[in-house]
């Protein structure tokens, strides 16, 4: 590493604590709720991997709880009820994958509702409203939800559904929840939606600042291991629940036992991982801001974010995500995620393993140029998820791959 960078764990631990405590209990839920072992006959401590598609009735109709997978499994039970547990909600629901969630909380919906979207959203949801929910006739009006007023004045007697992001991707902005809650509750029976992957149910309780349900990929955090596609939906409203449910079964887009034990598993450990997440994204992100090879930095952890503030209110933390702008042009971006060496060139985030990422041509490559362009998604924008390796390899990786991004820009005295 740079000589002359030192990673100052004392000013790190001093910012780490500017933020709200943790949610009480939250490892203790995350690691017993619903994992009872005396709902199995065997006592088992691990929840079994239920793996039958069907279950002996009793008679026609008598049933011990399970008739058929899809719509119960014992093994996704239980992923569910400790994710209800840690979300502080009474209910939730798992679903093949992120999008899952998304399209089966849109068959809330019916043709000619309309749902109001914040304009920076993970690029499937965008799509998923525009060019297929749209050909069933539920029509998306994209705004910026960070403006209170544009969200007020985009709300028409068909909105039945508003869906934001926060921090959007990748530019991590934050978007004020409660203010949100506030003015689409004023406007009647519409459901406020926050996709809380970025911040996980350790950092952010978006359902007790005033949203109706609260989804994630669990692809990313909750799971936390790259090795399932999940998706979540965390809600109280019993009559909502009781739709979902219906749907969830209805469409089928539920996750394998598998699936729901990696992801349970991966759970238990959320607290822990989120922690050492936030201290290293946190570390990066100031490595990053001071240098000279680099023209800003995306991280709401920062007290350089716009947003610090409300993140401050509003979150007990921030996870590994970051952006940057390495000065120069798109070349500079390329030799600079070429010449990682602990960080992986690829989509997706939230594992234990350092990411980078260029969204202009990766993940966000489907949004229209115009759009990024006013979104601020240039070439020059590097997306990392910050894992959990050790905080030195990491930023000297970053160190040595600006370096031959821009072998002549001198570094700090
Ligand atoms: C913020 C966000 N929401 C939703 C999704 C979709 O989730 P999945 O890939 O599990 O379908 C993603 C995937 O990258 C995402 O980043």
């Amino acid at each position: 590493m740079d000589p002359g960078y030192v990673v100052n764990e004392e000013q790190l631990k001093n910012e780490m604590k500017e933020f709200k405590a943790p949610f009480e209990h939250f490892g203790t839920q995350a690691i017993h709720a619903g994992q009872k072992p005396e709902q199995w006959k065997s006592m088992a401590v691990v929840p079994p991997i239920s793996l039958a598609t069907t279950f002996k009735q009793y008679g026609p109709g008598e049933h011990a709880g399970y008739e058929y997978s899809r719509s119960g499994n014992p093994t996704r039970d239980c992923l569910e009820k400790a994710v209800a547990a840690v979300d502080g909600a009474k209910h939730c629901l798992a679903f093949a994958s992120g999008l899952a969630t998304t399209v089966t909380i849109t068959h809330l919906l019916k043709a000619g509702d309309n749902i109001i979207c914040t304009n920076d959203v993970y690029g499937g949801t965008n799509r998923y409203f525009k060019r297929v929910a749209a050909e069933m006739g539920v029509e998306t009006t994209f705004v910026d939800c960070s403006k209170p007023e544009c969200l007020e004045a985009a709300i028409k007697p068909s909105t039945k559904m508003v869906w934001i992001e926060t921090p959007t991707n990748p530019t991590m902005m934050v978007l004020d929840i409660n203010k949100c809650a506030e003015i689409v509750h004023k406007h009647g029976d519409i459901l406020l939606v926050v996709d809380n992957t970025f911040m996980s149910a350790y950092f952010q309780r978006p359902l007790a600042l005033g949203a109706d349900i609260c989804m994630y990929s669990a692809t990313k955090y909750m799971n936390g291991h790259s090795d399932v596609v999940l998706g979540l939906a965390s809600l109280n409203r019993h009559d909502v629940y009781e739709r979902l449910k219906y749907l969830q079964n209805a469409l089928g887009g539920v996750p394998s036992p598998f699936d729901c034990y990696l992801c349970n598993r991966g759970l238990k450990t959320l607290h822990l991982r989120m922690k050492e997440h936030f201290r290293n994204a946190l570390a990066v992100a100031k490595f990053l801001e001071a240098d000279p090879r680099v023209e800003k930095v995306l991280f709401p952890g920062l007290p350089s974010h716009p947003q610090y503030e409300l993140t401050k209110r509003q979150c007990t933390g921030c996870p590994g995500m970051l952006s940057f702008y390495i000065k120069g042009e798109l070349q500079h971006s390329k030799t600079f995620l070429q010449a990682l060496k602990v960080f992986i060139l690829a989509e997706s985030l939230g594992g234990y393993e350092s990411l980078a990422e260029l969204p202009s041509i990766m993940t966000h490559a489907a949004v229209a140029k115009e759009e990024r362009e006013a979104l601020g998604i240039s070439d020059t924008l590097i997306r990392l998820s910050v894992g959990l390796e050790d905080v030195e390899d990491i930023i000297e990786d970053l160190d040595q791959a600006l370096k031959a991004a821009h072998p002549s820009i001198s570094l700090r005295n």
